[in-house]
Order: structure tokens, then sequence, then C-alpha cells
């Protein structure tokens, strides 16, 4: 079972060409656990050399892949899904170390992740053509007719944060490999144990040799040789927004899909169930202690209803559980004492500005407790920067028309919740929020992991979740025929 095994270090090596090697000038970089700053293992510094090889191994792997009857891809799919759940457990408990998420959302990681890749599986089968006739416009005729057809894009550079070092790999590496891709794997430095872990049952379930291939490494050192790669037809990438924005420069006429940085608001009515609305905005902001792309990330409330709101989320962060992840608790250390002091930087200047503390403001090296600030102002750092930490911004606002436009003028526009039981108001502000997603009595979240999920403004740009990662990773090929 599991509970000797944190002991043991993970040493391991990469996926190049169809076998596991290691790197080789045989620089490594060594990972230690968030929360023990135990060591837990190492992995391999690729160099440029390196990169071009996996570039290279998945271009030709995939010209063998790209014809390949779409239920053989299935097949693999499926199988991987099986195998990671047969692993939860080892996965699971692998990402809770490297990431420090608590052990239960940890192992439902891998599980939401076999879903995830069974879905692909099922809508990658159901994508299909499209047959139009030109006898609609000047210069057709009905025996002109195009044949549309979706076909791969080649070579897809999948990059993932560290939040969800499995889930957030599977969902690129699946749609591109049921559309006929082959792929090249950057996985976060701290993420990538777990994110290896993945890969490893995608080989033991079938993968062609060179298909998939794993370049660990600094994303500041080898970062740029695989996003200027020739080879490289797409890039999907999901981190901070400044990542993104630098990538998408270098990057040029390679098709990006880029999922970034919020800021989600939870704009609340005075006529709002405060109850559900406090208990959906607290799980909202602090799960996983806040590092969530979609973590809700302010509150905008009517005056009348913030005295009574602010009341009910102290109380039920107060009952969040601090610790470690493998005690389950709901607040765990943050990923590093950078991020950490980072976030208590925002709560500082929040409180030398005049914010009031109605809960939390106690760290302890890299562990923060919830922390609620309220009369927050558009003055302060953190009602506008993104902190990934548990950390949540009140500011009272007078009407819903300056909710609206406080929530606007952030520069992202990731996703926003409205509480309020006026189903009119709900839907007018709901249309006038610059975001991909509005939650309406609900928090903000990327999943069920089919429905679209898109930011907007420096969020992102392009759509994830299933059926629309599948179309993000194939293209249009259009014969015609002329009669
Ligand atoms: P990050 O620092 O931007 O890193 C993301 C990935 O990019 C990692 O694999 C990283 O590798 C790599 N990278 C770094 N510099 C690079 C470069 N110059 N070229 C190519 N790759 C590079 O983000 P993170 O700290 O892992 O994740 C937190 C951020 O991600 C937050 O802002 C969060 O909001 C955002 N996020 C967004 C979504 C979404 O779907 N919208 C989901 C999750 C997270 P290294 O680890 O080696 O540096
Ligand atoms: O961190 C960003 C993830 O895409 C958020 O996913 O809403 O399921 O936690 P989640």
């Amino acid at each position: 079972m599991l509970t000797n095994s944190v002991k043991t270090l993970s040493q391991k090596n990469v996926l190049l060409n169809g076998e596991w090697k290691e790197n080789k000038d045989g620089k490594r970089i060594t990972l230690s656990s968030p929360s023990t700053a135990e060591e837990i293992g190492s992995i391999p510094a690729l160099s440029e050399n390196e990169v071009d090889k996996a570039v290279e191994s998945a271009n030709t792997a995939q010209k063998e892949w790209k014809n390949t009857a779409l239920h053989e891809r299935k097949q693999l799919l499926y199988h991987w899904a099986d195998n990671l759940v047969d692993n939860k457990e080892e996965i699971g408990y692998m990402i809770m170390q490297e990431v420090a998420k608590k052990k239960s959302s940890a192992i439902d990681e891998v599980v939401r992740t076999a879903d995830l890749i069974r879905h692909t599986a099922e809508e990658g089968c159901r994508i299909t053509g499209d047959l139009l006739t030109g006898d609609s416009y000047n210069g057709g005729s009905p025996s002109k007719i195009a044949q549309v057809n979706r076909v791969p894009l080649g070579v897809v550079l999948a990059i993932a944060p560290f939040n969800y070092p499995v889930n957030l790999s599977a969902s690129k590496i699946a749609p591109a490999l049921m559309m006929g891709n082959g792929v090249v794997f950057k996985p976060a430095t701290q993420g990538s144990l777990s994110g290896i872990m993945m890969i490893e049952q995608l080989e033991k379930a079938g993968l062609p040799a060179g298909l998939v291939n794993i370049t660990t490494g600094r994303g500041s050192e080898i970062g740029d040789a695989l996003v200027t790669h020739p080879g490289i037809n797409q890039i999907s990438f999901t981190g901070g927004s400044e990542t993104g924005i630098r990538m998408a420069q270098k990057a040029s006429m390679v098709p990006m899909v880029l999922e970034l940085g919020g800021k989600d608001p939870a704009i609340v009515l005075e006529d709002a169930d405060l109850d559900k609305t406090a208990k959906e905005i607290t799980a909202g902001a602090f799960s996983y202690s806040g590092q969530r792309c979609t973590a809700i990330k302010r509150v905008l409330v009517k005056e009348e209803a913030a005295d009574e709101l602010v009341g009910k989320i102290r109380e039920k962060a107060e009952e969040l559980k601090i610790g470690q992840p493998e005690e389950n608790a709901d607040i765990t250390p943050l990923i590093n004492e950078k991020s950490a002091d980072y976030v208590q930087g925002l709560i500082d200047d929040a409180i030398d500005k005049g914010a009031k503390v109605i809960t939390g403001d106690d760290k302890n090296g890299s562990l923060l407790a919830p922390t609620l600030l309220d009369e927050v102002t558009s003055k302060m750092r953190i009602a506008w920067e993104e902190p990934f930490g548990p950390v949540l911004p009140v500011i009272r606002v007078k009407t819903k028309e300056e909710a609206i436009e406080i929530a606007n003028k952030s520069e992202y526009g990731l996703q926003a919740s409205v509480f309020t039981q006026d189903i009119d108001s709900a839907h007018q502000i709901a249309d006038q929020l610059e975001v991909g997603s509005v939650q309406l009595n609900g928090k903000t979240s990327r999943g069920p992991d089919h429905f679209p999920f898109l930011g907007v403004k420096q969020s992102g740009q392009g759509v994830q979740g299933v059926r629309y990662s599948l179309l993000s990773l194939s293209r249009e090929k259009v014969k015609v025929f002329n009669g």
C-alpha cells in the first residue's frame, strides 16, 4: 500500500522516442514537497538538443498515427483511463506530495481525468465533416461539391500548470491523440513527477513509440526552444497570463489555445439567498487554498447585504481545516514560499490602505490562514491582482451598475458569479460581464469538463472543454469536386 511510499524517492526519466531515458548530460532537477520540504524525487533537465529530438520523434510517429482508425484511438484512450483509475491512489499520492493538494482532491483529480479521457474518446468519434454544394452563390453550380474533412494539425505542444498536474495535462493530450496528432508534453516543473506517472499509464495502455514525448526542465530554460520550434503545429497552454502572453508574442503563426489567469468576481445583490451564497463563495474562494484559476477572487456586494454576507462567510471560513494535505486539510501550504510571500504582500498592502481583517492574516511559512478582507477599495492591489492563495477581498457597492463597472475594469475575464433571486437582474448582469462564463447562483468553476471553458482579455484565447478541444486540435481540409 501507499503508506510507506512517502519516503521513497521518485527518480523519474522522460519518454523520448518510445524509450524511458535520462538526459545525456545527466543534469537533473530535485523536487521537494511544498508541505514537508522533504525531497520527493528528481526529473531530467533536458537540453535544446533533446527538445529537438522530442519534436522530431512526435513528428515521425504522427505520420502513421494520423492514418489509424478512430476506434483504435478510442481503445487506447479507454485503456489509459482504466489504468489511471487502477492507479489512482499512487498517482493521487504523488499529486498530494508534489503540489500539496489535499489527498482526497488529489485522488479525485485522477478519477476526473479518467472520465474526461473516456468522454474525449466518445466525442472524438462524433466529430464529423461536412458536404456543401456550390449552387447558392455566383460562380457556383449544383455540381460543384466541397467535402470538408477534419484532419490533425501535426505536433501539439501541451504545456500544463502545477495546480492540476494530471487533469490539465490530459485535457490537452487526450484530444490531441484522438484527433490524430503527435504530442510534446511539457509539464510544470513542480508537477512533473505526477505528469510522468500519468504518461507511464498511457504507455502501458499501448501508446505507439514516439507519439508522446515528455520534455521536463524549467520553462525559463527550455520554454523558448519549445515554443519557437518550427516542428510545433499547435500550442495548448494553461498557466499564468504573463507567461502566456510572452509565449504568444514569440510563437508567430502557430495556432494557440491559452487558458490563463483570472480575477473572478462574485456579484451579490441584496435579495440573494445569503446562506447559499456564503457557502458557494467560501468553497469557490478557498478550495485548494485559492490556487485555482477559477477561484472567486473578489466579492462585489450591495451595501444592504454586506454585513450579513461577510458574517456568514467568516463563519464558514473559520470552519475550514488548516493543515497538511495528508490530513485532508482544506487549507494547505501554497506551492512555494515565494507565492505565500506574494499573497501576504497583497494582504499587507490592503491593510495599510485601510482594509479590515475579518478573519485570517496569519502566516506560517507557506501556510496561510483563509483571510477575509472587508472594505477593500480600488486603491488596493488586492482589488486587481490575482493572488493564487487563500485571500478574499470584499468590495461594497452602491448599485449593480457599479458592480458591473468594477468587474469589467479588470484586465482578466475568465468567469464571474451572480447571486440574486431576481432572474431578470441575473440575466441582465450576466449579459454585461466581459468574461467567458457566468455562473448564476453558483461558484465559478471549469467543470463539468465537457462545458466550454474560456477566458477573454488577459484570461486567454480559444476554448477548451471536451468537444471544443477536439475541434481546436484539428482543422478543416477541403476537397472540391468540380463536376
Ligand atoms: P506558469 O508559471 O505560467 O507556468 C505554467 C507552465 O508554463 C509551466 O509548465 C511552466 O514551466 C511553463 N513555463 C514557464 N515559463 C515558460 C516559458 N518561458 N516558455 C514556455 N513555458 C513556460 O503558471 P503556474 O504557476 O504553473 O500556474 C498558475 C497560473 O496559471 C495562475 O495564474 C493561474 O490562474 C493559471 N491557470 C489558469 C488556468 C485556466 O484554465 N485559465 C488553469 C490553471 C492555472 P515551469 O514549471 O518549468 O516554470
Ligand atoms: O485552475 C484552473 C482550473 O482550470 C480550474 O478548474 O474550476 O475545476 O477547479 P476547477
